[in-house]
């Protein structure tokens, strides 16, 4: 055992999850709670609440789940708050989603849903084309923005009697932003902020305000917010979680399976053709250039991480990887993905790997959410502020220190999540080296 921490505080009392943006996946994540919380639904594919973790070596026999092991905050303890420029409450919001089947799992909740009204978004076109609102916050000042939203985010913490708060962006895809000086300290972030300069996206005041309420934050799309050396600077400086970017679902869930399998057996690629089509309102924002532009750097730099191309320069040096996403409605939030994959084996014999995956975003992202809330907030009374590259598991481009790649490898990064839980809890790092089960002592190989 490793004792050298003291372990996280209990989860006691309330946690707030808050959300800017209140639409397919974070009604379809509050729906799903509140539907567990009445043994009207399971939780599948959340590690939280399904997942167990080894301890000790493999004849120890223990292998509790995640939730017995680490103190995280029960279902039954969630309260939900949301901003969104769209006034819909909950529950039509998860109608218009058209996610969830209505009479199953929407009108048996109707009246939960209904309770949760977004508030005034800090919400400004420039920043999302496709999108127009009447919920908005008055005026353009980025600065009464911001100030207001820690205003909200005081006053829901003392209405709901919440113990501790967390934030999770599960807003639309804001257009690309490149990092530059305004973004690079905290002053010229502060002075960005007074100005109303460009550089400052809704998102970024959102997670600012989050983090000097000492508020863990989480960013599910694609766009900045919180990675920029400023907030990053502002979190590990108070000590508050920050996560990020963009929810691995659908297609680059499945890269990150595929793709470290075929590298590991040193299978050669020539292409990989990635395309999608889908319905809902996020492929509607994405079907504006600027927004795909941020979508589509999330989604390409993935293979180039895993695949190492300058280690394995005769596998990978020049396949050629595309990805497209097509806004067509009549699919709804039901997208369908296809990828083609060209590869090379023995003797440099071509072949060809086909998925179709007939997915359902927000039905893979929910759980996400749901993860990344009670794991930011473990961290936080683990007194682990700052950048947590363990929940990179759960996002399609993770943050990670300057000078540093990211780990992309989905295997890695399940390994690097249940060893930091491990860690926190003074147990021992599981390496898989075994070689212990093979000694005359062990009575194991020996047969004894
Ligand atoms: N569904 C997935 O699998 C998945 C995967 C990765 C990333 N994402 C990202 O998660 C985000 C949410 O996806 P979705 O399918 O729920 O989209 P959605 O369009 O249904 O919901 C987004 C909501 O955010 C609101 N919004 C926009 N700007 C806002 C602002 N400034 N403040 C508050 N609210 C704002 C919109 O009005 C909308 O209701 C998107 O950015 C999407 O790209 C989703």
């Amino acid at each position: 055992m490793n004792n050298l921490r003291t372990p996280p505080a209990p989860a006691n009392g309330r946690l707030g999850v808050l959300l800017p943006g209140l639409g397919a996946v974070a009604t379809t994540f509050i729906a799903g709670v509140e539907l567990a919380r009445r043994g009207l639904g399971r939780p599948i594919g959340s590690l939280t609440q399904l997942g167990t973790i080894r301890l000790g070596k493999r004849t120890d026999g223990r292998t509790p789940r995640i939730a017995e092991f680490v103190p995280l905050s029960a279902l039954d303890d969630l309260v939900f708050g949301a901003w969104d420029p769209i006034p819909d409450n909950a529950y039509d919001s998860a109608i218009e989603a058209g996610v969830l089947q209505r009479y199953e799992h929407i009108e048996p909740i109707a009246d939960f849903l209904k309770t949760i009204v977004p508030m005034p978004a800090a919400f400004d076109r420039h920043y999302v084309k496709r999108l127009d609102g009447t919920n908005v916050k008055h005026g353009t000042s980025k600065r009464a923005w911001a100030e207001e939203l820690r205003e909200d985010i005081r006053r829901f913490r003392a209405e709901n009697a919440c113990e501790r708060l967390v934030m999770v962006w599960c807003g639309s895809t804001e257009i690309f932003i490149r990092p530059g000086d305004a973004h690079r300290t905290m002053e010229a972030f502060e002075a960005a902020i007074d100005a109303d300069d460009d550089a400052i996206a809704p998102s970024m005041l959102y997670a600012y305000a989050a983090l000097m309420e000492g508020v863990p934050f989480a960013n599910g799309a694609p766009n900045l917010s919180v990675d920029v050396p400023a907030l990053v600077a502002l979190a590990t400086e108070r000590g508050v979680p920050v996560a990020g970017k963009d929810f691995k679902t659908g297609q680059t869930l499945m890269k990150t399976i595929i793709a470290p399998g075929l590298k590991a057996r040193m299978l050669g690629l020539d292409g990989w053709f990635s395309t999608n089509i889908l319905g809902n309102r996020d492929g509607a924002v994405l079907d504006d250039p600027e927004s795909f532009r941020t979508k589509e750097e999330s989604k390409l730099s993935v293979l180039e991480y895993i695949l190492q191309p300058e280690l394995y320069p005769d596998l990978y040096k020049n396949y050629y990887h595309k990805v497209r996403i097509n806004y067509y409605p009549p699919r709804g939030d039901a997208k369908e993905g296809w990828d083609n994959i060209d590869i090379r084996g023995w003797l440099d014999y071509p072949m060809q790997i086909k998925v179709d995956f007939l997915c359902r975003d927000s039905i893979l992202a929910a759980p996400i959410v749901l993860d990344l809330a009670l794991f930011l907030d473990l961290s936080s009374r683990a007194e682990m502020g700052g950048i947590q590259e363990w929940l990179s598991f759960y996002l399609k481009s993770p943050m990670h220190a300057e000078g540093l790649y990211p780990e992309h490898d989905l295997f890695i990064q399940q390994t690097k999540l249940k060893n930091t839980l491990r860690w926190m809890m003074g147990e021992e790092q599981i390496t898989h080296l075994g070689l212990e089960y093979y000694t005359e002592e062990s009575g194991i190989a020996t047969g004894d």
